[in-house]
């Protein structure tokens, strides 16, 4: 006999952007009812960087912006099922939720990892980051925050270092030598734990905005 699974509740976990009213500075404070500091991804795809980030460092606040709505739903469960009370996951396109949503100078870190590479040429206008990209998150990270960013495709890292090198007050740090990991889903994201199974090169970078 097939039992069947009462759905998760993801009511604390999945944002609705219909009920995110607030738009300033106090956002932040009645989305996680703290005022720790935030930490963004744009696109979290499962939420493997969120629970892992959220659980090692419970005094920030993670969200994640997923454009899908399969995959920010997964996300969402996945973070509900481990009781994560500091992460949250908001269903849409970042180069919407972005200028709409986020307050200015409200951001320690956003994270973009492992972003879409749309090979085709005629697809390349669907990447996510792109010179307004750059501009919006130097307006949401406060001065001192970081950018951090990982590809594994060496001409999409290119373009996304010139963008950025070519952003004012942007300056880069060293990257840290990534740890072994010590468990099955000890890694930044899926996407990395893919890759670096099968072995190929991945690219990283840190910038930190200048004040
Ligand atoms: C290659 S996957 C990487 C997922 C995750 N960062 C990882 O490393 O495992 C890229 C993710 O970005 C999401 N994405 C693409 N464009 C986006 C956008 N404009 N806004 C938010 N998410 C986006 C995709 O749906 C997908 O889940």
């Amino acid at each position: 006999m097939s039992r069947s699974r009462s759905p998760i509740d993801v009511s604390a976990h999945l944002i609705d952007p219909a009920g995110f009213t607030e738009t300033g500075a106090s956002s932040w404070s009645s989305l996680f009812d703290n005022d720790h500091p935030v930490e963004l991804e744009i696109g979290s795809g499962k939420g493997l960087f969120l629970l892992n980030a959220a659980t090692s460092q419970p005094a920030h606040n993670f969200l994640g912006i997923e454009i899908s709505r399969k995959y920010a739903r997964l996300a969402a469960e996945r973070l509900a099922r481990h009781g994560i009370p500091n992460a949250k996951v908001w269903p849409g396109d970042a180069r919407l939720v972005l200028p709409r949503h986020i307050p200015a100078a409200s951001l320690r870190v956003v994270h973009i990892y492992f972003p879409d590479p749309w090979w085709k040429k005629r697809h390349k206008k669907r990447r996510v980051f792109t010179e307004s990209l750059v501009a919006e998150i130097r307006r949401i990270l406060q001065p001192g925050g970081q950018l951090r960013v990982a590809s594994d495709v060496e001409e999409y890292f290119t373009v996304i270092r010139n963008l950025v090198a070519a952003s004012p007050r942007f300056r880069e740090l060293p990257v840290p030598q990534p740890q072994e990991p010590r468990h099955e889903l000890d890694y930044l994201t899926s996407f990395e734990r893919k890759y670096l199974l099968e072995g190929r090169p991945i690219y990283r970078a840190i910038y930190e905005l200048c004040g």
